[in-house]
């Protein structure tokens, strides 16, 4: 059952599609000049309200891809479309929550957390109280008036994913949004995007990438599996009910096939220790 299947409501399928998407880049080689194929080829559809992950070893193209959908890097040919439109550029339904946080560090966390929703145009005082209670959601209440080099590394990086839930978007693109986070941490973020998550109804589609196989089966409706040379190499549908719990899911011999199937496909990337986080 997808997720949108166990909140009882319809989807539209296709809502977010890629065909024969490519991306290279130019790179030096000692002296020559050499093509690098950051995506290779990639066609899949996401349906509205899919809560999708993405795994692969370091320099697979999942921040290249996730770069496209946010609007931010352009395709080299092919293209991916939203609700049958191809995108161009970014847009406040697509919120993006970088690997490094990119904070702006002259301005307060609740300024920070406010940036998307300035630049829509929200009045100050709605996006004060909505940069607070995104705060809030990630656990920084209070926090709001000091600069991002006053929090360690997971705060900070707690502010990054509250400025994008700020902005209440469509489409959430985190990439490996909680790598910084301690296990506490991480294992509460993980539960509260899912709360977000379904509560949202089919309302909100989520695209994540991790590099935990666990966080991606805890979290996905489906894990996309990218490889080198920037090939999609799987398409791995989860039916596991939620809410999950690791405990209940290290008793499914279903999850345990899928785990080691992971395991193995990703062996020879750098996650190759079984429990690595
Ligand atoms: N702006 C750029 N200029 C040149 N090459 C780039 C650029 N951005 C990415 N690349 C190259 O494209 C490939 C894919 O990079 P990308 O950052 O998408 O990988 P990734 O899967 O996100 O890796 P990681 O898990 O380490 O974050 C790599 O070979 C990278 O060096
Ligand atoms: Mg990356």
């Amino acid at each position: 059952m997808t997720a949108a299947d166990q909140k009882g409501l319809s989807r539209q399928s296709g809502y977010v599609v890629a065909e024969n998407v490519r991306k290279t880049f130019t790179k030096a080689a000692g002296d020559d000049l050499i093509q690098v194929n950051a995506l290779d080829n990639l066609n899949f559809e996401i349906d509205e309200g899919e809560f999708i992950t993405i795994v692969g070893p370091s320099g697979c193209g999942k921040t290249t891809l996730l770069r496209i959908i946010a609007g931010l890097a352009q395709t080299t040919s092919g293209r991916i479309l939203i609700n049958g439109k191809a995108i161009t550029k970014p847009s406040p339904e697509r919120a993006i929550v970088f690997q490094d946080f990119l904070l702006l560090p002259w301005r307060t966390c609740v300024d920070n957390v406010a940036f998307g929703l300035e630049l829509q145009g929200v009045s100050k005082a709605e996006r004060l109280a909505k940069a607070e209670a995104a705060l809030g959601l990630v656990g920084l209440e209070g926090w709001g008036r000091y600069y991002p080099d006053e929090l360690s590394g997971g705060m900070q990086q707690r502010v990054g994913i509250a400025r994008a839930l700020a902005v209440d978007p469509d489409i959430l693109l985190m990439d490996e949004p909680f790598g910084s986070l301690d296990a506490i941490s991480r294992s509460q973020m993980q539960h509260e995007l899912l709360r977000i998550f379904m509560k949202a109804g089919d309302q909100k589609t989520v695209i994540f990438i991790t590099h935990s196989i666990d966080e991606a089966l805890l979290l996905a409706d489906r894990v996309f599996v990218m490889a080198e040379g920037g090939r999609m190499i799987d398409d791995i549908r989860l039916n596991f009910e939620r809410p999950r719990s690791q405990a209940e899911l290290l008793l499914n011999n279903e999850y345990i096939e899928i785990k080691r199937h992971l395991l193995d496909v990703l062996q020879g990337g750098y996650m190759t220790t079984p429990f690595a986080e």
